[in-house]
């Protein structure tokens, strides 16, 4: 990418949960925006939304949408990032890509800025540079302080998903169900979003199941987390479970590391690294929840104790808003990083 003053952005899936989010984010971070394109399916076109005191509409994604544009984000399902990214790229884009499409493709970065930051410009090869899962982002914010302590050679992990971490139908289908129950009517008994009524629900399914009686959410967890660390042997081993809450994803982990790491050094690495905040008093019930994390940048950790049941083990928890850290952060800090080193 030449180094410009100002770049071409162009966002699909704009009227999305994680869409605006980037809007927000690149107007709250200053990005030195030139154009900005917004981008979504039909039902959309001509919706208005303003960004920096500008008024845009919003264009239908089509292989054309891309003519002049620097910088692609793209945020409207896997689907659409594997028919569009090419397009994107071919016009001369950089994309950054918030799908699961492109994220174990060898040839193809897959990134947490204060994770693994070089890895975004080592191989930008097929110009596209893939966004974790959410749910992946936030728990290696809590689990990358400790790895630097000491390699970490297994973690159980259980997450609790807010429902916006599946998008705008997610949220609106909590709404409709909490609504109705406020109302004294009868919860809608239909659902579009998840396979189970949500409000005052958990649900331990989230994506669709693999054949080895896992969900793809939770092997994806595994995959990611040995891609962005680049270490092949760290096993992962998750359940991930969707509750009633609207941002914010939470990560029990409980970890076993190959040198034994107290809690005083957890908490201090915890402490230093960036974009982690430790939320730790347990005496004074102060402890990370989705209430504090909403709407924060930072991912906050607590919680930290040491596991009783074996000699190097810790056990931790921790809480991050996923449109945030876990997508539409991450995407622009991506995006931060390919206009500082010239991608
Ligand atoms: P639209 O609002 O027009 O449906 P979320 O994850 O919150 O559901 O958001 C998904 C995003 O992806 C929305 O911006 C949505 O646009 C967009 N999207 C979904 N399907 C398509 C499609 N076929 N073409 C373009 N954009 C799409």
């Amino acid at each position: 990418m030449e180094r410009k003053e100002k770049y071409n952005v162009a966002i699909a899936g704009a009227t999305g949960a994680v869409g605006q989010e980037m809007m927000q984010i690149l107007e709250e971070r200053k990005f030195p925006v030139g154009k900005l394109i917004l981008l979504a399916s039909e039902r959309s076109q001509g919706k208005k939304y303003s960004f920096c005191g500008r008024e845009l509409s919003v264009s239908v994604l089509g292989e054309n949408s891309f003519r002049g544009i620097d910088i692609a984000l793209f945020s409207a399902g896997s689907e659409r990032s594997r028919k569009y990214a090419v397009c994107a790229v071919a016009s001369g884009a950089v994309v950054v890509d918030n799908s699961s499409a492109f994220r174990m493709d060898p040839e193809i970065p897959l990134v947490v800025p204060e994770i693994n930051p070089s890895a975004a410009t080592l191989h930008t090869k097929k110009g596209i540079v893939a966004n974790p899962n959410c749910t992946t982002a936030v728990a290696l914010m809590a689990l990358k302080p400790i790895y630097d302590i000491s390699r970490i050679k297994r973690v159980v992990a259980t997450s609790f998903q807010a429902v916006s971490g599946a998008g705008a139908g997610g949220i609106a289908e909590l709404e409709r169900q909490v609504r109705s129950w406020s109302e004294s009517r009868e919860l809608p008994r239909e659902t579009n979003t998840f396979p189970h009524q949500i409000a005052f629900n958990v649900i331990p399914h989230i994506d669709s199941f693999t054949q080895n009686g896992y969900t793809k959410e939770e092997m994806k967890l595994h995959n990611e987390t040995r891609k962005i660390l680049g270490d092949d042997s760290i096993l992962l081993t998750a359940t991930t479970v969707r509750v009633p809450v609207f941002r914010s994803h939470c990560i029990s982990l409980n970890l076993e590391t190959e040198r034994k790491v107290t809690v005083e050094e957890a908490r201090d690495a915890i402490r230093d690294f960036p974009g982690v905040s430790l939320v730790d008093d347990p005496e004074n019930s102060d402890y990370p929840m989705p209430v504090e994390s909403s709407g924060k940048n930072n991912c906050f950790v607590g919680r930290i104790r040491e596991d009783y049941t074996v000699k190097k083990g810790l056990s931790l928890w921790v809480s991050g808003d996923q449109l945030k850290k876990g997508a539409a952060l991450n995407t622009v800090q991506i995006a931060e990083l390919l206009v500082r080193k010239n991608v």
